[in-house]
């Protein structure tokens, strides 16, 4: 018997947000900034903070979320794949946390480690296993504890970033009108200067010193960083239309990574895409880095915007650096 070729599709969504909101007013008090700067130099109005938990409760309660709205259980899960910066520990991996507290006796699985694009990274990873046949339900898990890592004296960075967990579960269908037609990832480790964590790893470990220099934060030339993304980004974007013979016409969303509105904008453009095909939701939440595509993935779908049949763009860029694009059609009933 010959085997029939599966294509892996996007069967169920999820996420979590914590309560406690930072808005602009909050940073006016703590650092040297204006709402009107950060408003129109990023388009972040607030962002989350969670406070009783690390980054494996965010990305627990987004795949619980998942589980209840699909009714099913998590014996039922294959596989794990967690996309995140801010692992709760070094090791064990993330993973391992989230599978032991939704309780996933069945799964196996692994951290993605590719800062804002680990999302697309894990997703292209997760759809390898599912069409291997080997996988039927793979979930894939973007969450991240950005506050852990943000230094709140520094103005540049502290306004940016926010908590957030969401995910999506992997199926396989026969049906090859649904699911992940195509992705171009890349990743240039020249960026590593503009963008990372300094002390910390083995080639800085922690010291008195590296405390003392506040070295365990983030560390972003954002000037820098900000053309890299734009043309990054916007490129990537519009090579995987061109790839897919797909006109602006055609796409029906661009999700694209929430770093900041001016970048989202560009990449738009590029992409000849009206204002009302983009998926934005970085007002409410900042960057969320490996939360965000798959955060606003979860909005649009319950709120009835992304439709069954979509021809659906993700995009996103961060540090090492690693940037892409990935081509889906939507295959979720509408809600
Ligand atoms: O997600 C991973 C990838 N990361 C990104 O994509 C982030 C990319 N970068 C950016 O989004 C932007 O570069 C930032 C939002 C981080 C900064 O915006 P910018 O337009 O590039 O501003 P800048 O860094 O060039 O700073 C302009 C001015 C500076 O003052 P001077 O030197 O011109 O006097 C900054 O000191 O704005 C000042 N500034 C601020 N002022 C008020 C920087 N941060 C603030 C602040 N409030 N929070």
């Amino acid at each position: 018997m010959i085997d029939k070729r599966v294509f892996a599709t996007i069967t169920g969504v999820g996420h979590y947000l914590p309560e406690k909101v930072l808005d602009n007013k909050y940073f006016e008090t703590i650092v040297d900034t204006s709402d009107e700067w950060i408003m129109t130099r990023t388009g972040i109005k607030e962002r989350r903070m969670i406070e009783d938990g690390a980054t494996s409760d965010l990305g627990a309660r987004a795949v619980l979320d998942l589980l209840k709205s699909k009714n099913m259980s998590p014996e039922e899960i294959d596989c794990i794949i967690t996309a995140t910066v801010t692992p709760d520990y070094f090791f064990p991996n993330t993973t391992c946390l989230i599978q032991q507290k939704i309780g996933a006796v069945n799964a196996w699985g692994y951290d993605v480690n590719a800062a804002c694009s680990a999302f697309l990274f894990a997703l292209e990873s997760a759809a390898g296993l599912v069409e291997s046949g080997k996988y039927k339900k793979v979930v894939v898990v973007g969450a991240d504890k950005m506050t852990s890592i943000t230094d709140y004296q520094d103005r540049n960075n502290c306004i940016l970033f926010g908590d957030a967990g969401a995910a999506v579960l992997l199926e396989p269908t026969e049906d090859p009108k649904y699911g992940i037609k195509d992705s171009i990832l890349r990743i240039d480790g020249t960026g590593r200067d503009f963008l990372m964590m300094k002390a910390g790893g083995s080639a800085m470990p922690a010291s008195e010193e590296t405390v003392k220099n506040r070295l365990h934060y983030i560390y972003q030339e954002g000037k820098s960083v900000f053309k890299f993304a734009v043309k990054g980004m916007a490129d990537v974007s519009y090579e995987i239309m061109q790839k897919n013979n797909l006109t602006s016409e055609d796409v029906a969303w661009l999700v694209p990574h929430q770093a900041n509105l001016r970048i989202i904008d560009a990449t738009a453009q590029r992409m000849g895409l009206q204002k009302e095909k983009v998926m934005i939701n970085i007002d409410k939440y900042g960057n969320t880095t490996a939360a965000t595509i798959p955060l606003c993935l979860v909005e649009y779908y319950r709120n009835g915007k992304l439709k069954k049949g979509d021809n659906v763009i993700l995009a996103a860029f961060g540090a090492g650096f690693t940037w892409g694009s990935l081509y889906l059609v939507w295959g979720m009933d509408n809600v």
